[in-house]
């Protein structure tokens, strides 16, 4: 560890992730997490247990491990819970999901099968493809985050944790605009005792979570904490926020590739994107109210990064199309494609190709890692309300009223790494320097 000022304490005994929705994406990252402890494999995908940092100038050749320079929760230390419609442990649910290879999942039988979900805040009226049984009753919304925040106390006591943090892995529900019961802490509690339709599940436990002082991250693109009275009362509670919609295949090879074409000065006419997958986000996406929620997350990437306005001899009237088909057959194997026109010196077009065969939920898993890790790491060090910072893992960045959200992908790792440099005071880098000292 630095000798340096670090701004966090230390994590002391066990941290407790709970995610809302324990399906595809939640079991990988659990049963990702039990293999990487057991050594039977390795972190992938992960900068919390990967990554390095480069520390001063570059003469020093100093790289530590991003876990060597700020004090972050050994996995060792890690509990999982979380809610799910359906009854199934996380074993059976692993399997149902079809990620994971048996043998692998086999090996973690014991302690995947453990871990039971609690029942689910859940409304058909918000995810119509979905019909669950294993649901919480109860006349007021109010109430429903009262039961979940019983949840959470008995969870922390039961597993003996020190701290917790919340990620919402749950299915992505219809597309609903902010709207008044949203804008004040007010007006948001009197819209959960009066059962206000503009506030679905997702709202209800990212208000007990960030009620209770935990750190809350939104996993899909349908709004929760993205409204101005949640994230006023994580100001109000101490409570770092992040959000939404990880951004693992098609977006995330968007916000690599667009800022490479706008640093060249490349023109672009049109970019074409569609996928197909089979798991049960799939079909969940099928209805079009929810794809709508998923098409408004995917599309604002590329008008933030080209800034058409002030390019528009490169930009103006870009064609961005994007379409998810469910096609059962792929499960959680997806397949994007992506076809971009592009332009170049005199105007002359060429055409970029790009398919992309990835695994969802294995690009999901190691973000659900690094967002939990990281916004326990920044409760510790007293920051709270929207972490920008980790707009690097999510394609619709929550940012501050009256700001745009950061898409690029280089810019958002530079921000987490100076963040990151912030936490552990060590001096920023801002790739300045002239070349003799840097
Ligand atoms: N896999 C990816 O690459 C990826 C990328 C970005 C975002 N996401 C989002 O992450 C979420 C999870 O994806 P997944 O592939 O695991 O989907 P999934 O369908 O396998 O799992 C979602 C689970 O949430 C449960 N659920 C739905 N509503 C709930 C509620 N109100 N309370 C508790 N549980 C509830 C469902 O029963 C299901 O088990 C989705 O919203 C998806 O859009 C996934």
């Amino acid at each position: 560890m630095s000798s340096k000022k670090v701004l966090a304490t230390n994590p002391t005994g066990k941290l407790g992730i709970l995610t809302p929705g324990m399906g595809a994406v939640a079991t990988t990252f659990m049963a990702g997490v039990m293999a990487v402890n057991r050594g039977l494999e390795q972190p992938i995908g992960s900068l919390s247990q990967m990554g390095r940092i480069r520390l001063g100038k570059r003469t020093k050749k100093n790289k530590p491990l991003i876990n060597e320079v700020v004090p972050l929760q050994n996995l060792k230390n890690v509990v999982f819970g979380g809610w799910d419609i359906f009854a199934d442990n996380m074993y059976e649910a692993a399997v149902h999901a079809d990620v994971l290879d048996i043998n692998l999942l086999k090996k973690l039988k014991a302690p995947l099968s453990k871990i039971q979900p609690m029942k689910a805040v859940f409304d058909k009226q918000y995810v119509k493809k979905l019909h669950g049984t294993h649901v919480k009753k109860a006349k007021t919304k109010m109430a429903l985050a009262e039961a979940v925040m019983r949840d959470i106390r008995k969870f922390k006591k039961d597993n003996k944790c020190d701290r917790l943090v919340m990620v919402w892995c749950g299915s992505t529900e219809i597309y609903i605009e902010e709207s008044k019961v949203h804008q004040t802490i007010e007006a948001f509690e009197t819209g959960l005792r009066r059962n206000s339709k503009d506030i679905p599940p997702s709202m209800i436990y990212a208000y007990a979570a960030i009620k209770m002082g935990i750190p809350y991250a939104n996993g899909a693109p349908n709004l929760s904490c993205d409204i101005p009275a949640l994230v006023e009362l994580a100001k109000t509670t101490g409570t770092p926020i992040a959000g939404k919609d990880f951004k693992t295949g098609q977006t995330l090879m968007k916000t690599i590739l667009a800022p490479g074409f706008k640093a060249r000065a490349l023109g672009i006419e049109g970019w074409f994107s569609t996928n197909i997958l089979g798991n049960r986000d799939g079909e969940v996406l099928d209805d079009p109210d929810n794809f709508k929620t998923k098409e408004v997350s995917k599309l604002g990437v590329l008008e933030q990064i080209l800034e058409p306005d002030l390019y528009p001899e490169l930009y103006k009237d870009f064609y961005h199309k994007v379409r998810i088909n469910y096609y059962p057959p792929r499960g959680d194997d997806k397949e994007g494609w992506d076809n971009i026109d592009i332009r170049g010196w005199l105007n002359y077009p060429m055409q970029i190709k790009v398919d992309f065969l990835c695994k969802d939920s294995i690009l999901a898993a190691p973000i659900v890692l690094d967002l939990a890790i990281f916004l326990d790491l920044a409760k510790r060090a007293g920051m709270s309300g929207i972490q920008e910072w980790l707009s690097f893992y999510l394609k619709s960045p929550q940012a501050p009223k009256g700001r745009y959200p950061q898409h690029d992908i280089f810019k958002q790792l530079a921000k987490l790494e100076n963040t990151v440099r912030h936490i552990a005071g060590e001096e920023l880098i801002n790739h300045l320097g002239l070349d003799y000292e840097e």
